[in-house]
């Protein structure tokens, strides 16, 4: 059966190329000499943990694929997460925000490690994580989890229940409970020290979402699974500036019994319009009228995490909050064999997008040459055809990641008996070989 990676979601947030314009190109065939270049400038932030050395092998293959069609890229590499907290006291230092802002696109490694996790909130690499998604405003992250034939048997799942999986989660990035306010810190009137975030959302960053997710699942097989927790949660929609009416709810009383928060948040007073709605839920039908051809199912999220323990075939496109898409996007990783095989985009309205494996840090085996770098790699090709429309590079890459695998080479997450077995460094020059490679991967 032919499987593709099925990165090829025709869907642009933004125009490509700013550079030497050149028509389109349906072939993969190479450049004529004639043409000029096409530039782009790309930050690098490889980050903590496995970063740099998945970071290392992702630019090489990037540079590779970019130059066969045409393309010269800059690049800019910069500190972020624990060490740029260990070189600058900051996570997310200025100037590291400054020149992924500028770039054509950003290609992120991995943050975080043993090292910071006891930072203070604001000083811990995940903070600068978040803050770049929000100082880059790329609200839609689209993680797609498609499991390959060559890995099925990497797989946890039984290989009829993982077989022929093929789905994409689009995950709002920039809202809900990640950013929400009030949070923090607070004492009952038990004395018990509390903590307390707010999911929020509002009708705008629904329809965004929406927006992009039903784009998306229109290129594909037209199915959209919108999962929220609508049984449950309001996820109330605020208008600032009105009389206080948070009243009642969990984050005012603690608001209410802390004189700190209070005075923390004092400012804020808000009007909840429309407080027994579920908004998602509302918001994700109303999108639904302008997308007729498109299937629109809804689902809880409890059941959509054991559906896709069960069924997973059943999932086309699923669009949800920042919290949900978070732990659905890794448990769909693993149907695949491996969270170390899954790339990410994170695009907005205009400017850079971020690109970026799902996988985290794995402190435990830095810089020992074992990280598997094809959710990097992958990532490279998101930017390639996300970031900057150019969709020939990026097949050529997805090629050559299938080529690879077929030729049976595996890091040790993805091994199995039989294959070769291979370090981060080795993978990525079988991805350079094959890159070059004039025969299209068999997939
Ligand atoms: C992810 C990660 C991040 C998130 C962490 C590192 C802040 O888990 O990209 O999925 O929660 O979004
Ligand atoms: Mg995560």
């Amino acid at each position: 059966m032919a499987a593709s990676l099925h990165l090829n979601v025709p869907f642009n947030l933004k125009p490509a190329a700013k550079q030497s314009p050149r028509p389109a190109r349906i072939s993969c065939a190479s450049p004529s000499a004639a043409s000029p270049p096409k530039r782009y400038s790309i930050t690098l932030l490889p980050g903590d943990g496995i970063g740099p050395e998945v970071i290392s092998v992702a630019k090489n293959v990037l540079k590779l694929a970019g130059s066969l069609e045409g393309i010269e890229f800059s690049f800019q590499e910069m500190p972020m997460g624990g060490a740029a907290f260990d070189l600058t006291g900051s996570p997310l230092p200025e100037e590291t925000l400054l020149a992924a802002q500028k770039a054509d696109a950003v290609l992120l490694g991995a943050i975080g490690g043993y090292k910071w996790d006891k930072n203070e909130k604001h000083l811990k690499p995940e903070t600068g994580l978040l803050q770049l998604r929000e100082g880059l405003k790329v609200f839609a992250n689209l993680r797609p989890a498609t499991v390959l034939p060559q890995l099925v048997d990497s797989s946890t799942l039984k290989k009829d229940v993982a077989e022929g999986v093929d789905l994409m989660v689009v995950r709002e990035l920039t809202g809900g409970i990640y950013f929400g306010k009030p949070r923090g810190f607070g004492t009952n009137e038990k004395g018990d020290e509390m903590g307390f975030n707010t999911e929020v959302y509002a009708t705008y960053e629904i329809d965004r979402i929406a927006r992009v997710a039903f784009e998306i699942a229109r290129k594909r097989r037209g199915q959209l699974c919108s999962v929220d927790k609508a049984n449950v949660l309001e996820a109330l929609q605020f208008t600032v500036g009105s009389n206080s009416i948070l009243e009642g709810t969990a984050a005012k009383q603690a608001m209410m019994r802390s004189s700190k928060i209070l005075t923390c948040y004092s400012f804020m007073s808000c009007f909840c319009r429309d407080e027994a709605s579920m908004l998602w839920r509302k918001r994700v039908t109303a999108v639904a009228a302008d997308y007729p051809d498109v299937e629109l199912s809804h689902m809880y999220v409890d059941n959509a995490a054991m559906q896709l323990v069960r069924y997973p075939k059943q999932f086309d496109t699923i669009v949800t909050n920042n919290i949900f898409g978070d732990i659905l996007s890794d448990e769909a990783s693993m149907i695949t064999g491996s969270i170390g095989m899954l790339p990410s985009a994170s695009l907005g309205e205009s400017g850079p997008g971020l690109f970026e494996p799902i996988h985290g840090s794995a402190p435990d085996i830095a810089g020992q040459d074992k990280a598997n770098p094809l959710a990097t790699i992958l990532s490279a090709a998101m930017l390639l055809k996300y970031g900057l429309g150019e969709a020939n590079a990026a097949q050529r890459i997805e090629n050559a990641v299938l080529d690879t695998l077929n030729k049976g080479f595996r890091t040790g997450d993805i091994y199995s008996a039989g294959n070769k077995l291979v370090g981060c460094k080795e993978m990525g020059e079988e991805v350079l070989k094959s890159v070059d490679s004039p025969v299209p991967a068999t997939r």
